[in-house]
């Protein structure tokens, strides 16, 4: 239970949304109630703390959300709040409702933000939530698995099709400037090959001679899967076309990955973390980043867990070129 100190605290959802980001509201506003605190939700990321967006959390709010994506808290990514002056009209509002702790739901810029509320003297803890899969202290981020879900189901509808007609597809997906969604949704979709933000592209030998040795393995049609980070794939496509004289179709999956039903993986992973956030607060921590470590949630300095870095598994860098290279 609670220490008597920590009676009402505040969570908001910022960045881009995440399948199981509700999963975690969820299970920080039950973990309140367990612990007997009160919990305001703040609306629209962190322009509900500038704006007092607010509506106190109880039970029924958070009922049958857990199978819901999006956030019924709504999310943004707020200019605001990078000036000095919204950060002090947020921690104006932590003071009128007495919040005693915020958790933000979110990816690395969620992050900064709790940790410039708690140079005000906020206590804070972060979960990560991005289909990105890119906090550098964690091993896992809310959202990944149900996106990668989502890309590979697309992408298997369109292999059909680039089957039938012996084209060449070239799919964008998303991840920001990292490339784990794409090399793992690669992987799992037996692509001909993927290229990604973390190795510079090498476009003959890592598209032309991984198609023309794919044609003389006996294939007709081929799937690229590119990482948003790695240039568009619309110009790649343009290049392909003139190089090889193929039948390209360009698919950027967009949007559609960061939507859905979260898988139970991802409402598993939020739920877990959510109830630490709360756990944490409850006995007096702050400046935590709830993380998966070893498989394991656990927690981590929000500086020290910000100044970490996470590359691409380097076994899976040899698995896509053991499978890419015919
Ligand atoms: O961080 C999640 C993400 O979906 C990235 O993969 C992508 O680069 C970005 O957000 C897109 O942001 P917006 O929703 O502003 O288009």
């Amino acid at each position: 239970m609670s220490t008597p100190s920590v009676k009402r605290i505040g969570v908001l959802t910022s960045g881009g949304d995440a399948p199981g980001m509700n999963a975690a509201i969820r299970a920080v506003v039950r973990a309140c109630i367990y612990e007997d605190i009160e919990c305001i939700g703040i609306r629209r990321g962190y322009n509900g703390l500038i704006n007092q967006d607010i509506k106190k959390m109880e039970e029924g709010d958070v009922a049958h959300i857990i199978n819901r994506g999006g956030t019924v808290l709504y999310s943004a990514r707020s200019m605001e709040f990078m000036t000095p002056e919204g950060q002090q009209r947020a921690v104006d509002t932590c003071k009128l409702l007495g919040l005693q702790g915020i958790v933000g739901i979110g990816g690395d810029g969620t992050f900064r933000g709790l940790q410039a509320l708690s140079h005000y003297g906020i206590n804070v803890v972060g979960i990560p939530g991005t289909i990105d899969n890119d906090i550098g202290c964690s091993e896992y981020t809310i959202g990944y698995d149900t996106a990668a879900n989502t890309a590979v189901e697309n992408i298997d509808k369109l292999r059909d099709t680039m089957q039938s007609h012996e084209r060449c597809s070239i799919v964008e997906v998303m991840g920001h400037t990292a490339g784990h969604l794409a090399l793992y949704v690669g992987l799992a979709t037996g692509a001909t090959a993927v290229l990604v933000p973390e190795r510079p592209v090498d476009f003959q030998h890592d598209v032309i001679e991984k198609i023309q040795n794919a044609r003389i393995a006996g294939r007709t049609h081929y799937m690229i899967i590119v990482a948003e980070g790695a240039g568009s794939a619309q110009s790649y496509g343009e290049k392909l076309k003139e190089a090889l004289n193929l039948d390209v179709r360009v698919t950027v999956l967009g949007h559609v990955q960061r939507g859905g039903t979260p898988s139970a993986r991802d409402r598993v992973a939020a739920t877990r973390m959510g109830d630490r956030a709360v756990e944490l607060l409850a006995s007096g921590k702050t400046n935590r980043i709830i993380c998966v470590k070893n498989g394991k949630v656990s927690d981590v300095d929000m500086e020290e867990g910000l100044a970490m870095k996470r590359g691409l598994y380097t076994q899976d860098l040899r698995v896509l070129d053991t499978m890419t290279g015919i």
